[in-house]
This record gives C-alpha cells, sequence and structure tokens, in this order.
C-alpha cells in the first residue's frame, strides 16, 4: 500500500524525566525528583533501550539529538557524556550534528554547563517562560528573573552558540504589556531562537483542575501581533507556529519532526517513528521510570506499538507540516507518506476554496488566514471524530500525562 522512494531522515530523542518540581500546567511525562536521582541506572536503561531499538535503523546515519524533559540539566555531565559517548559509539553522524539539551534557569551553573558543552551538547533550550516574579509563582516556576539572565551568560561563557529560549504567553491576568515586556527582556538576551508557546491548560493537570483566569482567545490574538511584529523587526524569523529562528539557526530536530522525519525515541513514555519498507510504524515506551527502568531493553520495556493505517499517516503528515509557516514543498508528500498526492487534492481544493491554504505541483502552504484558523484547517485533513487532536501544539517525542498513548507533538 504505501511505496517510500527514499527514507526519510532520522533523529533522536532521548527522554530524562525528572524535574525539581512539577510546574501545574505542564502535561509533560515528567516527574518531581526524589532526593536522588537514580542517573546512573536511569543512564543504563536507555543505552538497553537504544540497544533494542538498533535494528529498526540498521545503517543509518542521525541528523540530530535532542535530550528534551523533564529537566535534563538536572544530570551531571558525567552521566550526559557517558549517554552520548554510547550513542556515538552506536550510531553514525557527522561532526556538525545539532545535539540539544533542555535546562532550566534553577538548575544551572557553569561548571554543570560547561560539563555539557564538553560531553558534546552544541545546543541548549533554556525554559523561561516569563521573567516577572509574580507570573513565575503562579506558574509553580523553580527561578527568578536573575536567574534567566545568569543562565542565558553562563551559556554563552561554556561556550555554546546556539541557545533557545521558551517563552509563554496568554498567562493568567497578563497583559498585552507584560506579555511584550517579557519578550523584549528575552530578546535583549540575545538568543538564537525563541520558542514562543501561547499556555494551553491540558488534561490531567493542576491547572486544568484550578482554571486560572486566563485572557480570552480575542486578548490573546491581539497579545500576539505586537509580539510577532517585535520578533520579526529583532530578526527572529518565524517558521512555525511557535519557532522563531535566526539566521540558519532553526532546531534541527523539531523541523525534521515537523516534516514528518523518523526519530527514535528512547527513555520513559518516549515515542518513536519510524518508515520501513512498506509501513510506517509507531513504537512508545513504559511511561512510569522504575518500571521503564527495569524492562528497558526487552520487548516489555515497549509500551506499546501501530502501524499506520493510511488515514492515520495523511493526518499526522499534515497536522506536522501545515504548521509550518512556509508549507512544504509538494513532493514531501509523497516522500514522506508513501502515499500519492492524488489521495488528498479534493481536500486541498476545498482548503484552497476556502482562503485556508494554496496549493500547486511545486508547494502547499497555509494562508494567513489558514494560520490563524490552523485547526479548521486541519480538521479538513483529519476523520471527524479526531478533530480535537488538531489542538495539540508543542514539538516533543513523548508521551503526556498520565495515559494518553496518542502521538504527541
Ligand atoms: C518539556 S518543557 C522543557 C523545559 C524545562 N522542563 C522547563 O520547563 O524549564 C518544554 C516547554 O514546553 C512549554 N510548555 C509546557 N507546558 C505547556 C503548556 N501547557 N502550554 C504552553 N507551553 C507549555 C514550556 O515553555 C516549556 O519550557
Ligand atoms: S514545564 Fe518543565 S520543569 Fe515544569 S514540570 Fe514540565 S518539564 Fe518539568
Amino acid at each position: 500500500m504505501f511505496n517510500f522512494p527514499k527514507l526519510p531522515p532520522l533523529s533522536l530523542y532521548i527522554h530524562l524525566p525528572w524535574c525539581v518540581r512539577k510546574c501545574p500546567y505542564c502535561d509533560f511525562n515528567s516527574y518531581r525528583a526524589a532526593k536522588e536521582i537514580p542517573e546512573q541506572a536511569y543512564t543504563d536503561a536507555l543505552i538497553r533501550d537504544l540497544d533494542h531499538d538498533l535494528p529498526r535503523v540498521w545503517g543509518r546515519r542521525i541528523q540530530a539529538l535532542f535530550i528534551g524533559g523533564g529537566t535534563p540539566s538536572l544530570f551531571s555531565p558525567e552521566s550526559i557524556d557517558a549517554l552520548l559517548s554510547a550513542v556515538r559509539a552506536r550510531l553514525a553522524f557527522d561532526a556538525s550534528l545539532e545535539v540539544t539539551l533542555e535546562a532550566n534557569p534553577g538548575t544551572v551553573d557553569a561548571e554543570r554547563f560547561k560539563g555539557f558543552r564538553e560531553a558534546g551538547i552544541n545546543r541548549l533550550s533554556i525554559g523561561i517562560q516569563s521573567f516577572e516574579p509574580e507570573k513565575l509563582e503562579v506558574l509553580g516556576r523553580i527561578h527568578g528573573r536573575e536567574d534567566s539572565l545568569v543562565a542565558m551568560e553562563t551559556a554563552r561563557t561554556a561556550g555554546f552558540d546556539n541557545v533557545n529560549l521558551d517563552l509563554m504567553y496568554g498567562l493568567p491576568r497578563q497583559t498585552p504589556e507584560q506579555a511584550l515586556a517579557d519578550l523584549e527582556t528575552a530578546i535583549g538576551m540575545g538568543p538564537d531562537h525563541i520558542s514562543l508557546y501561547q499556555l494551553t491548560i491540558e488534561p490531567n493537570t493542576v491547572f486544568h483542575a484550578t482554571r486560572p483566569p486566563l485572557p480570552d482567545e480575542d486578548s490573546v490574538w491581539v497579545m500576539q501581533q505586537p509580539l510577532q511584529q517585535l520578533l520579526a523587526e529583532s530578526g527572529y524569523r518565524q517558521y512555525e507556529v511557535s519557532a522563531y529562528a535566526r539566521e540558519a539557526k532553526h532546531c534541527q530536530h523539531n523541523l525534521n519532526y515537523w516534516r514528518f522525519g523518523d526519530y527514535l525515541g528512547i527513555g520513559a513514555g518516549a515515542h518513536g517513528k519510524i518508515t520501513g519498507a512498506r509501513d510506517i510504524t509507531r513504537l512508545w515506551k513504559l511511561k512510569q521510570p522504575a518500571a521503564y527502568m527495569v524492562r528497558a531493553g526487552t520487548t516489555d520495556g515497549i509500551a506499546g506499538d501501530q502501524h499506520l493505517t493510511t488515514r492515520d499517516v495523511i493526518a499526522e503528515f499534515m497536522m506536522n507540516a501545515l504548521r509550518l509557516t512556509e508549507g512544504f514543498p509538494a513532493q514531501l508528500f509523497p516522500e514522506r507518506t508513501g502515499l500519492p498526492l492524488s489521495l488528498i487534492v479534493d481536500k486541498l481544493d476545498s482548503a484552497q476554496a476556502r482562503g485556508l491554504l494554496t496549493w500547486d505541483v511545486h508547494a502547499i502552504r497555509p494562508t494567513a488566514l489558514g494560520k490563524r484558523l490552523l485547526n479548521d484547517l486541519l480538521c479538513l485533513f483529519l476523520p471527524d471524530d479526531e478533530c480535537g487532536s488538531a489542538k495539540s501544539s508543542l514539538a516533543c517525542n513523548v508521551e503526556k500525562q498520565p495515559s494518553d498513548a496518542s502521538a504527541s507533538m
């Protein structure tokens, strides 16, 4: 049924699930750390997990590596070094490979960042969220404004020339002026990339139960306009719904994800997507770190797997690729899905007739209206009962809390 002219690029996602404490808005597979994180046991489990997955990707090179969480910066540089050495011994990659690690400003010290750099991390993604003390408090963050400023300086001093800052807007009781002030401060720190997320209320989070007073959708829309303008004026080009980069500083791992590339996902709750000769398989690992550590590297460490149907593949490709500001070249669809473009021509025509995208044999692009009504646009390519899932927004190869087994962004 599927016919792939060539295999897609491959990246590797590694999930480290512990945090100092759990933020009330967060539905990532992350857990408050006990006094001691079992770094050695978890690193060993990751390596067994990788060994078990390797036959699925024999002979393929990786194009990017991303260590996400959780708060990976809680791990020691020695553990990260051991992990990266094990990856190097098992998978081929170029010296220029992008290797990202997520860091929390509350877990920064100069030696640690220097150690990460020496271990081979060459891109840091720092979770700032906001600079306002009152907002940081509401968000349950473990750091203050000053910690974030210091984190950036420490990253530069340690030799990181590729740094992303995560910011959120649409926060409880946030005014447009406050959101703009946060972004101005972030830009003033000179990052290479900014991920600007609208706060969403996710099921199974504290915020879902407490319902903090968020600005309504219209206010958020008004809030967004000056943010986007400031980013553009400051040299950050939007290339995805939430991602803005300086020249040549796009996140290669996430781009591969949005272009429906392949990835191995190792670690508790991590998802992988692998293209075979005639099918695409998703697989996901056990979520609970304790169970994962016992079973990783055996078939029991895999919580589930699934061969995607034609409907799944079309929906997932569109849900990723239409998030890209420039859309995608038309030939990417058959290349990555193994399906002919003719299968979606009617839907493309209908989206074009509604002014949501433009398309020809060269490129398929969301219009300004399509970007604003992205969920409506995506729904055209999803089965009716799955329209709600078009709302997924973050790039992340890890299962969400607590038992939803859907492939997440
Ligand atoms: C897995 S976290 C990694 C960073 C690190 N754990 C931290 O928080 O500092 C990735 C990013 O997702 C964003 N995020 C998490 N939950 C969100 C939500 N409910 N709405 C919008 N953005 C969210 C935050 O900006 C966060 O930095
Ligand atoms: S937002 Fe980051 S620090 Fe907070 S709980 Fe989630 S993963 Fe941990």
